[in-house]
């Protein structure tokens, strides 16, 4: 198993919540119902709205399981203990956040009259937050790696959905959840970052693995995934399933920069990537 030693984590997890700790806004007054002006929603709109709604709500599980694989207690040795005591300043914060999204969205949803009844909806969300759920992969880093692509994924939908939306209050709110999810992105960069410090070129088949595979969560729980993942799509123009991919493939092609006695390594995982997801190669010609 790849770990990374409590000397490098911590730094990670203390930039992390430095800015955390100052960025706040409210889930309830940032959408006050008097402002909402539900005519300028499209029914497509609507939709992804619902559609994102789901995708967040699912975070109990989604902590659930990251606190299984890092867990605090006596079956650890002690350092494994603090290093996931550490994780955890992170975890629990992180965890905060993406709830504030599912309510905050849930909350919009009732506000604007996307929904008639609060009861109605949460019953439809724990619904789908019963289900059996697992991020799948045993590696840490393979699961810093998903998360990698699903926080980039959520932050360029909500910015490229926020482009086309005209309700101001939905917009505003869409733009603290794509900081957010930005901040979140930049946490998991310096977690792989610092995964490739320590383990070089070991790391590369674990992520090409995680990159080959990648499907966003719920993809085959929720009722018509598929038929709603591509309507959600038309709703964000600039948003792409492919691009946390490019952005994946580019930043193990930033590697082989970095330590060039790797670099053939680094620009085959790449290349790897990229293929394996029927992407056009990189500006590099890699
Ligand atoms: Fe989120
Ligand atoms: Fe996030």
């Amino acid at each position: 198993m790849l770990d990374l030693p409590i000397e490098r984590l911590r730094p990670i997890v203390t930039s992390f919540n430095e800015i955390a700790d100052s960025s706040n806004w409210n889930r309830f007054s940032s959408i006050p119902s008097e402002e909402v002006l539900p005519d300028l929603l499209s029914e497509g709109q609507k939709e992804a709205i619902a559609f994102c709604t789901v995708v967040e709500d699912h975070t109990p599980r989604y902590i659930e399981d990251y606190r299984r694989r890092f867990p605090i207690d006596a079956a650890q040795d002690i350092a494994r203990s603090l290093s996931n005591r550490e994780l955890f300043h992170f975890l629990v914060r992180w965890g905060a956040e993406e709830d504030r999204h599912a309510q905050a969205l849930a909350y919009y949803q009732v506000q604007s009259g996307i929904v008639e009844n609060q009861e109605a909806l949460e019953e439809e969300l724990i619904r789908e937050n019963i289900k059996d759920f697992d991020l799948g992969f045993t590696q840490p880093v393979q699961v810093f790696t998903y998360t990698f692509l699903q926080e980039k994924a959520t932050q360029i939908y909500y910015q490229s959905l926020s482009r086309a939306v005209k309700e101001p209050i939905l917009k505003r709110l869409l733009l603290h959840l794509s900081r957010d999810e930005s901040r979140h992105f930049s946490f998991f960069v310096d977690m792989l970052d610092a995964f490739v410090e320590c383990h070089n070129t070991r790391v590369l088949p674990l992520i090409v693995e995680v990159a080959s595979h990648y499907r966003m969560p719920l993809f085959n729980t929720m009722p018509d995934y598929a038929r709603k993942a591509v309507r959600m799509a038309r709703e964000a123009p600039g948003y792409s399933r492919k691009k946390p991919l490019e952005i994946l493939a580019d930043w193990v092609l930033g590697w082989a920069e970095k330590l060039p006695e790797n670099a053939r390594e680094f620009r085959e995982a790449s290349r790897e990537i990229r293929e394996r997801n029927h992407l056009s190669p990189s500006v590099a010609g890699v």
